[in-house]
């Protein structure tokens, strides 16, 4: 079951033109394509006809053609010509999902399309700020479901093992979290004082010695995270310590789309408080990032594998606590969903 109600990434815009663009969002085939006047139009990829996928047909200006009867749809999923003469049948039509784009990014509505409102995608604060640079990278699947990776998004002590060459060091292991639960998500977060920058952040922070260390892991609903680094010189930090000068904040922003129940579509990119401009920097962080990223996916795969064939219980550690807020409101939206469709259908 998932949040139907939300959006979701359903591509980059980049990779999504005039070609009719394949996508599965919630186990659901979508035809993607950009229209004339440059919207995002995303149709439900089977004629009603034969079922035969729409992307497998072809684009006629801003309508979709059949590739096996010439059933022809408009952007809004209705049939505008059918083969043989005579009526068009009142049931020749297609779902048609709301799509916006938003950061580089086309987003879907999964849901009820009137309540579909561009103004509630993720809020991204520095995202258009001239002082903060970007390094983006190319979507990832991975082989788990998606609240795995929401775990490991509310989980900053995975990184002391997984990214042990990276993200991670000795106080990523102990040093005790700090769970919130916010209107739209829960944050989990701790300081880390006077400690030697993790390998990762050593190569790209701006200035040398000892510092002190926030790992902000903060994911909202359905499936969005932002995961927020600062670093900043040793006796600058803390919960309200002003910050230095040469403080480095990086915010990764992760997007996740359930593609089915084991598989998700993973879409990042990293925003930078420092040298806005520096290609060479951002190349720097997308393949380091990357690898890292490499290095959960191949964990979470092994996971999904052993948590589906478990034979007996697995266990849950104090530092589950912000997974498993997350994971118990996320589902009792997803029940009030499911209420409120069934009341409507009665
Ligand atoms: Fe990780």
């Amino acid at each position: 079951m998932f949040l139907r109600n939300a959006w979701y990434v359903a591509g980059w815009s980049s990779e999504i033109g005039d070609d009719l663009h394949p996508v599965t969002v919630l186990g659901e085939a979508i035809c993607l394509f950009r229209a004339e006047n440059g919207d995002y139009i995303g149709l439900e990829d089977a004629c009603p006809h034969r079922k035969l996928p729409l992307t497998k047909g072809r684009r006629k200006g801003d309508t979709v053609e059949c590739g096996y009867h010439g059933l022809t749809f408009d952007c809004a999923g209705q049939c505008v010509w059918a083969p043989g003469g005579g009526r068009i049948p009142s049931s020749a039509k297609v779902r048609a999902y709301p799509c916006h784009e938003k950061y580089g990014l086309v987003w879907i509505w999964m849901g009820n399309p009137a309540l579909a409102d561009p103004a509630d995608i993720f809020e991204i604060e520095n995202y258009d700020n001239p002082g903060w640079g970007i390094n983006r990278g190319a979507a990832m699947a991975l082989d788990c479901n998606y609240l795995l990776m929401c775990d490991n998004l509310l989980d900053p002590s995975h990184v002391a093992w997984v990214h042990e060459g990276s993200f991670g060091q000795s106080a990523t292991r102990d040093t005790p979290l700090r769970v919130t639960k916010t209107d739209d998500g829960v944050i989990v977060h701790r300081w880390m004082m006077d400690v030697e920058p993790a390998p990762f952040y050593k190569k790209v922070i701006g200035f040398e010695g000892n510092c002190d260390r926030k790992q902000h892991y903060e994911v909202r609903y359905p499936g969005h995270a932002i995961i927020r680094a600062i670093f900043t010189p040793a006796g600058t930090g803390g919960e309200d310590g002003p910050l230095h000068e040469d403080t480095f904040i990086m915010d990764s922003f992760n997007f996740m789309t359930p593609v089915s129940e084991s598989e998700t579509r993973y879409y990042w990119f990293q925003l930078r408080n420092i040298r806005p401009d520096d290609e060479d920097l951002s190349k720097l962080m997308s393949e380091d990032v990357r690898k890292a990223f490499e290095e959960d996916r191949a964990v979470l795969s092994e996971v999904q594998k052993g948590m589906s064939s478990k034979t007996s219980p697995h266990i849950d550690l104090p530092i589950d606590a912000g997974p498993l807020r997350f994971r118990r409101q996320l589902q009792a939206m997803i029940n009030e969903e499911a209420q409120v469709d069934a009341q409507m259908a009665d």
